[in-house]
């Protein structure tokens, strides 16, 4: 099939759907990792998780093992993780505090700043040996938007505050619930999952499923005595005033009232206890004082579900997390996730975000398993080559509500121009349809 053919938009018909090959072609994850991973921002980490000079994380990228440091000049830098004699692994710990990296092979040693710093034997090389050259290599960009860090492996890639576009509204939203800052809190959700990543990608944009699929969840929430669950619509998913956006680039954001959940900043909800009624009134009162009745009431009251294209997603619902995700195989991404706090957050706040979040997001949780076993029984399914479409067309001809697809297809719209070729999509955003009242735009 011709990869033009890979996706069949028709705004007038309404019809919006992707040939299913995308998610099992070995030639098209190649083309990816060519077109998409090695040309876009990806995350890698965030800088409370190095909070002291000399202090590292492994990280993979696009495929690329890495070493995210904090030098003993306190900068944060990125360097692939490939010493530069004949490539053995410098760094061989997950994470660490170091002055510097000492290769395992024939122990060339580098500093924390990732210049070479000892040879052994050093006679066997000439007096003007260029050791600058052999430094630990970076990416060719490095960037960081408010703590996190991205890194991009094309010199050409437009600035990441440009790239990031529409998000960074959001990343502010959730960063300032903190006032002192937000930290990764210690402890790495690592598993695999046996999909494709785009199914994990627009799983991570997509209401639609939550009513259907998180039953569980939902009934352990109307189970507290006293919850507002009952009384309130099937989910908050349903709730009117929620929608999806495209924020262009291809990230796309779901965002709603929390009705009937629980939220550390600063929702109470049974499940909390009376105990802590006080103290989240507290946290929501300081909120109101520093950010204004609107913005506090935003942060408090709703959440969002929103990905930053392509891999790197935030949960800010009953807990703050952190996913971002490499594909392995065509049928297979492995899911690295964090936690999100405020700094300030008292040590009985964070329990009920720690306890918040393996609750329902966590893959033991009694939510986040559903989503894994549904993208996983998709791909099984993709077996079944003769049914060869899937259908994202929910919401193309109305006004988009939450649970309509536009931000899907702002995700795959922009997928399918860097599948072609080129550097982004002409519009990631839905057509305005004559008549219907469906003029869809991101701005
Ligand atoms: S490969 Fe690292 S010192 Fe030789
Ligand atoms: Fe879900």
């Amino acid at each position: 099939m011709n990869l033009d053919q890979l996706i069949v938009e028709d705004p007038e018909r309404g019809i919006f759907r992707v040939h299913r090959s995308v998610m099992t072609s070995e030639q098209i994850l190649a083309l990816e990792r060519e077109r998409i991973f090695d040309r876009c921002w990806l995350y890698v980490g965030h800088e409370s998780e190095l909070p002291k000079p000399g202090d590292f994380r492994r990280r993979e990228v696009a495929g690329r093992p890495l070493i995210f440091v904090r030098g003993k000049d306190g900068a944060v830098r990125v360097f692939h993780n490939s010493c530069t004699h004949w490539g053995a692994k410098v760094c061989r710990l997950d994470h660490g505090n170091a002055d510097s990296f000492q290769c395992f092979y024939h122990a060339w040693t580098f500093n924390n700043l990732g210049q070479l710093a000892g040879i052994p034997d050093a006679a066997g090389y000439p007096k003007d040996f260029d050791r600058a050259a052999l430094a630990l290599k970076s990416p060719p960009k490095v960037g960081n938007y408010r703590g996190l860090y991205f890194v991009s492996f094309s010199p050409q890639v437009e600035p990441l505050a440009e790239y990031l576009a529409g998000a960074r509204e959001y990343i502010d939203l959730i960063l300032d619930q903190a006032e002192t800052g937000m930290r990764v809190v210690a402890g790495t959700q690592l598993y695999t999952v046996r999909a494709n990543w785009k199914l994990l990608a627009t799983n991570s944009l997509d209401s639609y499923h939550a009513p259907a699929l998180h039953t569980t969840y939902f009934s352990y929430m109307a189970s507290f005595k006293g919850s507002d669950y009952q009384s309130e619509t099937r989910a908050s998913a349903l709730r009117p005033g929620g929608r999806g956006r495209s924020l262009g680039n291809g990230h796309g954001v779901g965002e709603s009232a929390i009705g009937g959940m629980a939220r550390p900043i600063a929702h109470w909800h049974p499940m909390f206890g009376e105990k802590a009624k006080s103290e989240i009134a507290r946290v929501q009162a300081r909120i109101v004082e520093r950010c204004g009745e609107e913005r506090a009431s935003r942060m408090c009251d709703t959440f969002r579900l929103f990905l930053i294209y392509p891999n790197f997603v935030f949960h800010d619902v009953m807990a703050i997390t952190i996913r971002y995700f490499e594909p392995v195989a065509p049928d297979a991404v492995r899911l690295t996730v964090y936690a999100l706090a405020p700094n300030e957050e008292s040590k009985e706040q964070l329990d009920l975000r720690l306890n918040n979040f393996v609750s329902f997001l966590g893959p033991g949780g009694f939510a986040h398993p559903d989503d894994l076993e549904a993208i996983e029984s998709c791909q099984d399914s993709f077996r079944s080559r003769e049914v060869e479409w899937s259908d994202f067309s929910r919401g193309m001809r109305r006004q988009p509500e939450l649970m309509d697809e536009l931000p899907i297809r702002a995700f795959w719209r922009q997928w399918h121009a860097q599948i072609m070729g080129d550097k982004k999509a002409m519009r990631v955003d839905d057509l305005p349809i004559a008549g219907t009242g469906g003029a869809i735009s991101a701005k």
